[in-house]
């Protein structure tokens, strides 16, 4: 395809698309699927675990039998048998919910771009954590909407910086439209909310009336540990809106996810579907319920937890021998990542395209998980979708980088 270095169409755009930004885990999706790179950057769940034949004979049941409405255009909101499924995912984690309260998505993205499309207008103000899921950001710029991050730690989003924030938000007059928080195995930090801090982030929306947006896709994936109540059973003010998927617990190309809502805000929602996608694949749906029907659903996390389990542990081991001791990490107890922070000095942008070229091995840099693009010594590394040798390869050589980097800048402070 010929080059076109001027955009003939520049003046077509709508103001808003100036602000639109790609995620940094798409743009690097094309460079780390390259067979040579080992990338430890996109969060992939391990596809390979889900038995070829549970597909085959789930798929050929629904072809057999019910192929015509597999076929045609179904609700908005979804079957009536995919929202009974989900209120049996959701009691796993002991929040109980009514099928009324449901509407299917297209993957759990979706719930974050309706959320984003039916409150925000141009100019208002989100509260997201610092850092926040880098897939986000592109839902959030897409609507211009002001995001005020706040520092999280190894417990969560800071909860004495959030009532800060919202107390210095409403001197000023501004009303945060939601606040987006992951509660579990944080996309990227890999941390999971304490019990205190998600009694007082519950605590803070019934005070000031304010919409939590609850983000759970990784909540089943627990290795160790107590699991933690959601947001969601905690509040009883109607508070929280909840969003999850079936990506991390059977399949991302399933495509299916979903929220919950009270009633007046999923009539919206379903109006804002309506105009995405009309309605949600209603042949992966009933592959889904199929699946159900078929299967104990627990027995393929139990097996997949397995593996993520003995992967995390190998990116852990990989770490402590290989990385300097200027470097720390996150010890995730479940989820996808682990988060690593580096001397200050470092860009983790400029490692990533010197890992690329000269190590073959991709991770995710920490300034993709902001909206103005600090965090730059931060690195997100995923250990769900590569084999514990291949994890430890790619450490080896992330390590191999960053030292050379360390090296450089004591070198080049050396000589002033
Ligand atoms: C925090 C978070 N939210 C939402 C999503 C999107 O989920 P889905 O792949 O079902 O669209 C992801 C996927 O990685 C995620 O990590």
């Amino acid at each position: 395809m010929t080059r076109i270095d001027f955009d003939k169409y520049e003046d077509f755009y709508a103001k808003r698309t100036s602000g639109m930004r790609s995620s940094v885990m798409r743009d690097l999706m094309a460079i780390t699927a390259r067979p040579d790179v080992i990338t430890l950057a996109g969060g992939l769940p391990n596809t390979e675990s889900f038995p070829a034949k549970t597909l085959a004979r789930v798929t050929h049941e629904v072809s057999m039998h019910s192929s015509a409405a597999a076929l045609q255009y179904g609700p908005t909101d979804g079957f009536e048998e995919t929202k009974r499924n989900i209120v049996k995912v959701m009691a796993e984690e002991n929040t109980v919910i009514d099928p009324e309260d449901v509407i299917i998505t297209t993957g759990g993205q979706q719930g974050i771009d309706l959320v984003t499309r039916i409150f925000v207008d141009p100019g208002d103000t989100i509260i997201a954590e610092a850092p926040t899921y880098p897939g986000a950001i592109p839902s959030f710029c897409s609507f211009e909407a002001s995001v005020i991050q706040v520092p999280l730690d190894g417990d969560g989003i800071r909860t004495d910086l959030l009532r800060g924030e919202i107390d210095r938000l409403g001197q000023a007059g501004t009303k945060p439209k939601f606040i987006y928080v992951i509660p579990n195995f944080h996309n990227p930090a890999g941390v999971c909310l304490s019990l205190e801090r998600r009694l007082e982030v519950v605590e803070l929306a019934r005070q000031h009336e304010l919409i939590i947006v609850e983000d759970n896709p990784y909540g089943q994936l627990r290795f160790e540990g107590e699991q933690l109540p959601t947001l969601y059973s905690l509040d009883k003010d109607d508070n929280v809106i909840y969003l999850s998927t079936f990506s991390k617990i059977i399949s991302p190309g399933i495509r299916l996810g979903w929220m919950v809502a009270p009633q007046p805000l999923l009539a919206k929602f379903n109006l804002g579907k309506q105009a995405a996608d009309l309605c949600p694949s209603t042949l992966a749906q009933m592959i889904v319920n199929q699946y159900f029907k078929d299967f104990r659903w627990q027995d393929y996390v139990e097996e997949v937890i397995k593996v993520y389990r003995g992967r995390r542990d190998a990116m852990l081991a990989a770490l402590t021998e290989y990385f300097p001791e200027e470097a720390s990490w996150t010890h995730p107890e479940g989820g996808f990542y682990i988060w690593v922070t580096l001397p200050e000095y470092l860009d983790t942008v400029d490692l990533l395209a010197l890992a690329l070229e000269e190590q073959k091995v991709a991770f995710v840099p920490g300034s993709g998980a902001w909206v103005d693009g600090s965090g730059a010594n931060h690195m997100r590394l995923s250990f769900s979708g590569v084999p514990e040798d291949r994890i430890e390869e790619g450490i080896k050589r992330i390590a191999k980088v960053i030292r050379e980097q360390m090296k450089l800048f004591r070198a080049l402070r050396g000589s002033e």
